[in-house]
This record gives C-alpha cells, sequence and structure tokens, in this order.
C-alpha cells in the first residue's frame, strides 16, 4: 500500500512512530525499501557520503533529480523525499519552486525537504502555493556549515517553536527537526499536527530518520552522537573483495562455470577460417 502523508499522519494521531532512511541509489533503496521502512529520502548527504565532498554544498540540481529518481525507481509505495540542493535554493523564489517542481516532475518525489539557510518563510510559502508539498528542515542545517546543537538554550529553543509553528501556518506539510534538543522537539512534536522526523533530535518525534552509511557503518570513521550503527557491513564489503581480489590473482576466478562457449562445431570451423 502506498505510504502517503496521510498514512504519517493517521501514524502520529494514533501514536505509532516510523522510520526514515536516506540513501542514495536504486540498488541501496531497493534493500532499504524490502526492509519495511516506511520513506526513502534521497539526501544531499550523498554530497559527502557518494561524491567524497567535505559537505553538502557542491551537488547541483541535476545530480539530485538524478539520484531522486534512482531512488523512485527502487519503489513506488514508499513516500519520498527530495533533497533540495543549496544549488537549487540560492538564487531566486522562483527558480526554486522551479526546481521544487522538477522533483516532482522529473524524479516523482512526494515532498521536497529545503533546508532553512536560503530559503525563508516567503520561498516556503511560495512553493506550498505552487501546490508542491514542502518539508521545511530545522534546526542544525548542513549547508550553513555549522554542525552544533540547536535550541540549547531557551531564547533559540522559542525561535526555532515560532519558526516550526510559522512553517507550518504557511503550508509545510511535514517538517525535519535536525539536532535540535529534545525537549524542543517534543513540544514542536505536541504542539504541530503535521508528521515531525528527528534527525538526532530525540525519540518524541514522530519519525526517525538516519543515513543508510551510518546505519550500515559502510564508512569507516565516527558517526553523529546521535546515530547508531546497526550493522557492520563495511568489512563483510571488505572481506568480499578482499577474497574477489585474491581469487583473480590466483587464478582461481574465474573458472570454466564463468565461461561462455561456442556452439557445437563452431569452434572446428574457425580453426579452418583462420588458418
Ligand atoms: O542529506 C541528508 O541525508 C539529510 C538527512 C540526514 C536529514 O538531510
Amino acid at each position: 500500500m502506498k505510504v502517503t502523508i496521510s498514512t504519517l499522519r493517521e501514524a502520529k494521531s494514533q501514536n505509532r512512530k516510523f522510520s526514515v532512511v536516506s540513501c542514495y541509489d536504486y540498488t541501496s533503496a531497493k534493500l532499504v525499501a524490502s526492509a519495511g521502512v516506511d520513506v526513502l529520502l534521497a539526501g544531499d548527504s550523498a554530497a559527502q557520503f557518494m561524491l567524497g565532498f567535505e559537505n553538502t554544498l557542491s551537488v547541483t540540481m541535476d545530480f539530485m533529480i538524478a539520484i531522486t529518481a534512482a531512488v523512485r525507481r527502487s519503489s513506488e509505495d514508499l513516500l519520498l523525499v527530495a533533497d533540495m540542493p543549496y544549488e537549487g535554493c540560492k538564487n531566486s523564489r522562483g527558480e526554486t519552486v522551479k526546481n521544487a517542481q522538477r522533483f516532482v516532475k522529473e524524479a516523482g518525489a512526494d515532498i521536497v525537504k529545503i533546508e532553512m539557510v536560503e530559503a525563508d518563510f516567503d520561498t516556503i510559502k511560495a512553493v506550498a502555493d505552487a501546490g508542491i508539498r514542502v518539508m521545511p528542515h530545522l534546526g542544525i542545517r548542513p549547508q550553513t556549515g555549522k554542525y552544533k546543537a540547536e535550541g540549547t538554550t531557551a531564547e533559540i529553543a522559542a525561535e526555532i517553536i515560532e519558526s516550526a509553528d510559522k512553517a507550518y501556518k504557511i503550508g509545510a506539510e511535514m517538517l525535519l527537526l535536525e539536532g535540535t534538543a529534545r525537549e524542543v522537539a517534543k513540544i514542536i512534536t505536541q504542539k504541530l499536527p503535521i508528521p515531525i522526523i528527528s534527525c538526532g533530535s530525540g525519540p518524541d518525534c514522530d519519525g526517525q530518520v538516519l543515513v543508510l552509511p551510518d546505519i550500515l557503518n559502510l564508512k569507516d570513521g565516527p558517526v553523529p552522537k546521535f546515530s547508531k550503527k546497526f550493522a557492520d557491513i563495511g568489512k563483510a564489503v571488505i572481506d568480499g573483495i578482499v577474497l574477489y581480489d585474491s581469487q583473480v590473482k590466483q587464478g582461481i576466478f574465474p573458472d570454466d562455470a564463468h565461461c561462455y562457449h561456442m556452439k557445437t562445431g563452431e569452434y572446428d570451423k574457425l580453426q579452418k577460417l583462420t588458418i
């Protein structure tokens, strides 16, 4: 059954949590979809995990459209969140709206997440007014280059709560809170009827998101405080490739079972042709 924003609103009203995974390609999204999660996010963290950049600022609209469409092809049924890159919203409000439309038309996204860095409330409203479902991203916004927890003082907490409220009133259909103090995320989740996704903002939100490379420990090194390694696939991947490499070098792979052969009699014919 197709997961929609209404499905998630219903889950919220019944106090049922949902899970979201940020992933970047068809093959891994297909695995994620078969594991029973509710929402796929084609995140701009692909800049770091796929392309090896220092931050998320370098990914282009065209790249994000391509990976969002790839993730869509993995499943028609899951809710698909597109992630507006910095490039997509740095110029004008009109261009941001057009780029949000591209995610829906060209990549099959159900909703577009926009970090509130270059995008202001008028931009969020313009996207919503254009009939595109929009998910403002508040709290830590990686496009600012700052990764410090947000909402840890009363003043900033009040600002985030006010921003969340305002975003809802102008048409946001979901919200993502990253690295925001648990207390603040709880207040917002209880106050607003729309689904609130936590990325490191505590268990009181309606849904949780993590990036697939962290869940699987694909990339060596520490994960953020709020993340957790649920499997050690990185090691299994290296073990598999070590075995492949050594079998190639020892002449064990490929053996005849992995070869195509000429049709019966054709080898003899070839011998005559090439004499
Ligand atoms: O880019 C991304 O993967 C994200 C999530 C971590 C929220 O924005």
